[in-house]
């Protein structure tokens, strides 16, 4: 049945109902995971499933599980009424947005732990962060299973993560990548933007800009420690107060790269006051 209307599920249950009333149709299906207090990124990625797919449905869900003691839980912006009219806007078929006693039993015991590519990067400076995406992504994927799940190139090492564990664990759903979606001055867009006073707005797009910089240079020979070196010094002049990372890596396996015999990136995250940011480009 074809309508235009948003259906807004909240249970496991539900969501399995709208997805087989769908599957009876003959429909295929894409699923675009998100926190919520969306942007043109995450509608880019519904956009991509909508291109390829006849059914898209986008998950709200600010997981619990990744997000560490003292980290952004609480003041994480949440705007659910403007997300759904935003999806709505957008063509999305189904919302399922489940409270976390819906999501995680009290007594839930399971946690899905990638090794080796979540030892660097956001994995290093969150611990634990990628057990809770994985854990959290690896039931949304098994509660929808839907054909294709879409997630965007901003959070390149959690796409990567996400990729391994749906290959291991043999989830029967293609996992894809969405390009970055930025403002004007480069800015690759996201939720946590929303706390960025004018002054820190001002001096974030530096991130984007040093790290492009730095790629061409090493594309076009320069040595990659000079370019990271330099790359960290912009930062810093820029008023960036503290580097987690800013890293040139292998763009599959995440292994530091010294050369770019293989595709490789640049990878950074870094503080601008309490907000962290992160980004990352390929080298071309
Ligand atoms: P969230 O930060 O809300 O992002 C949801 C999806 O949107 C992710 O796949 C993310 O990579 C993508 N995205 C964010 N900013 C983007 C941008 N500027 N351009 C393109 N895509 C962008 O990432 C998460 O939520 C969570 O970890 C989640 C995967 C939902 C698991 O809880």
């Amino acid at each position: 049945m074809e309508t235009d209307q948003l259906e807004v599920v909240r249970t496991i249950s539900h969501l399995r109902e709208a997805v087989a009333r769908y599957r009876a149709a003959g429909e295929t299906m894409a699923l675009v995971p998100t926190m919520g207090f969306l942007h043109e990124g995450h509608l880019s990625l519904m956009r991509q499933g909508r291109s390829d797919h006849d059914r898209v449905c986008a998950t709200l869900f600010v997981n619990p599980r990744q997000f560490a003691p003292g980290e952004d839980l609480e003041t994480y912006p949440r705007d659910e009424a403007a997300d759904i009219a935003k999806l709505q806007a957008e063509g999305v078929d189904l919302l399922f947005a489940p409270s976390v006693g819906e999501m995680y039993p009290t007594d839930a015991a399971t946690t899905v732990l990638v090794t080796g590519i979540t030892d660097c990067l956001c994995g290093a400076s969150r611990p634990g962060f990628f057990e809770g995406v994985a854990t959290v992504v690896t039931k949304l994927l098994l509660q929808a299973l839907p054909d294709t799940a879409i997630f965007g190139e901003k959070d390149y090492q959690q796409l990567m993560v996400i990729k391994r564990f749906a290959r291991d664990l043999d989830i029967p759903v293609t996992i894809r990548g969405g390009l970055t979606v930025r403002e004007e001055d480069g800015l690759a867009l996201s939720s946590r933007n929303a706390y960025l006073d004018q002054e820190a707005r001002a001096r974030a797009p530096e991130l984007f800009r040093a790290i492009s910089h730095a790629a061409s240079e090493i594309a076009s020979g320069a040595n990659v420690d000079q370019a990271v070196m330099e790359a960290r010094e912009r930062l810093r002049s820029a008023g960036f107060n503290e580097i987690d990372y800013l890293d040139h890596r292998d763009a599959e396996t995440l292994a530091m790269a010294t050369d770019i015999s293989r595709a490789t990136r640049l990878f950074v995250a870094a503080w601008l006051g309490q907000t962290r940011l992160i980004d990352n480009v390929p080298v071309v």
